[in-house]
């Protein structure tokens, strides 16, 4: 008896195009491991740059988004062992010690590279930085970012009065502020944050509701003094600080797990744990969002990994239901709306997502294109000023979508064709290397298909 694999992905790597087509329905069932948590991975690299003495790092992210950050420190003098080694190596050079680099800082396609790089830039006397980024990390606000470290002192120019990269830096010795973020976002505290460890006195921060805290963790076991009030959602650092190398386990991130736990969650007959993966409780959104929906998750050999907590999650296919979601847990869940958008397209009922108007500037503005996205898919769905409605259990039928370059929507829609009838082709599906390199041979090995096809010579 010939086996024949239940889908089909197509072509080989590098996946620009990508046509998933399933010939018989799939279960999920095994154990999966994700890669290391993307924004733990860019601070690991980041903190370990600016400290004293070495830094080990286990278990950092491959994707390009921290191969962007570590290219940028080392044209700043930082050296670093190859990212590909099972512990990479970073040779601190100590506080207020970057070098003026000869050419212009590339960031790619990481906001968290840009913005968090731009507080420790503007804090150094005496030297001159350029930055830039990739098309969308060029149309995505700088402002943000600016305003704050304008008023430490800081001296920066950009596109667009001040607000899109790129963006030119003269260095100087900053002021402490008392900020209230409009926005709840880890990118604008972090960058201050570490702005701040070069000033002298305390520089408070505080946000409308909490954002993920991984720089505050971080800040702490390398050695900063700092003060958290979860009260007032408001974070204090007394510069300047003294930052010592570390060693960093990163953990499994969860923007990544979340495509597995919905991929079972929408798959009757799935039975999935996803492995090692970070739980912090300012990134858990996904997690409550699911239940809410009823889907069937569990939390296996919770453990604490240097600082960070971290469980196997365990997800069994139930019928989802749909819910509303809105105010504080947005934040908690930003990066993965994009795939509670295809959980909502299967659950019965009608999904609210609002209070989510920061999804208009992340790598694409992720309202309009999941919407279209899901509609080019036959979705029930509709699009809203701060997020999305959409109306689930209408069938979707397989067509040619495009991931607008933003590797969530890429890995969100290639989720969907698994229970799509027919052909899906997804444009710019290599946008997915950013977060998760290995996701589609993951895919493909979870379907229990045999490696993709050479193409032919
Ligand atoms: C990140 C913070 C979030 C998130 C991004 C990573 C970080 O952005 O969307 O993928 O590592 O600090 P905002 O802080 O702008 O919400």
């Amino acid at each position: 008896m010939t086996m024949t694999a239940p889908i089909q992905i197509l072509p080989s790597p590098p996946y620009q195009t990508l046509t998933l087509e399933l010939s018989e329905s799939v279960t999920l069932v095994g154990r999966v491991q994700v890669p290391g948590d993307k924004s733990i991975s860019h601070r690991a690299l980041m903190l370990g740059a600016i400290a004293q003495g070495e830094t080990r790092i286990h278990g950092l992210l491959l994707g390009e988004d921290p191969r962007s950050t570590a290219l940028c420190f080392e044209a700043m003098g930082v050296e670093m062992s190859s990212l590909e080694q099972d512990w990479v190596t970073v040779q601190g050079i100590g506080l207020g010690q970057l070098q003026e680099p000869a050419d212009v800082l590339n960031a790619g396609n990481s906001g968290t590279t840009l913005r968090l790089m731009l507080g420790l830039l503007a804090a150094h006397p005496q030297r001159f930085f350029t930055v830039t980024g990739d098309q969308s990390l060029r149309c995505r606000p700088m402002d943000r970012v600016i305003q704050p470290l304008t008023h430490m002192g800081a001296n920066i120019w950009g596109r667009q009065g001040n607000r899109l990269a790129p963006l030119a830096v003269q260095g100087s010795r900053l002021q402490p502020i008392h900020y209230h973020s409009p926005v709840a976002s880890a990118q604008v505290k972090s960058c201050i944050l570490l702005a701040a460890l070069m000033v002298d006195g305390a520089t408070t921060v505080s946000e409308p509701s909490l954002s993920r805290d991984h720089s505050e963790r971080m800040l702490r076991a390398f050695g900063a003094n700092l003060q958290i009030d979860p009260e007032s959602c408001s974070v204090t650092l007394e510069g300047p600080a003294r930052l010592t190398g570390q060693t960093i386990v990163v953990p499994g991130d969860i923007s990544s797990a979340a495509f597995w736990l919905v991929a079972a969650a929408i798959t009757p007959g799935s039975d999935l744990v996803v492995e090692n993966v970070g739980i912090n409780p300012t990134r858990t959104g996904i997690l409550e969002a699911l239940q809410a929906m009823d889907a069937d998750i569990t939390l296996e050999n919770p453990r604490q990994v240097t600082g960070e907590p971290v469980a196997d999650l365990r997800v069994r296919y139930r019928p989802l239901q749909a819910a509303h979601f809105s105010g504080d847990l947005i934040p908690r869940m930003i990066d993965e709306i994009p795939i509670l958008a295809i959980a909502a397209a299967f659950a019965e009922g009608t999904t609210v997502i609002q209070d989510a108007s920061e999804l208009r500037v992340k790598e694409c503005d992720r309202i309009t294109v999941m919407a279209s996205q899901l509609a080019c898919l036959g979705a029930a769905v509709e699009e809203r000023p701060d997020g999305l409605a959409i109306r689930g259990q209408v069938p979707l039928q397989g067509a040619w979508v495009d991931s607008h370059g933003d590797h969530r929507v890429a890995m969100s829609l290639a989720i969907a064709a698994l229970r799509v009838t027919g052909k899906t082709i997804i444009h710019r599906a290599d946008a997915a290397a950013v977060s998760y390199p290995s996701f589609i041979p993951t895919l493909a090995r979870l379907c229990a298909l045999a490696a993709p096809p050479e193409p032919e010579a």
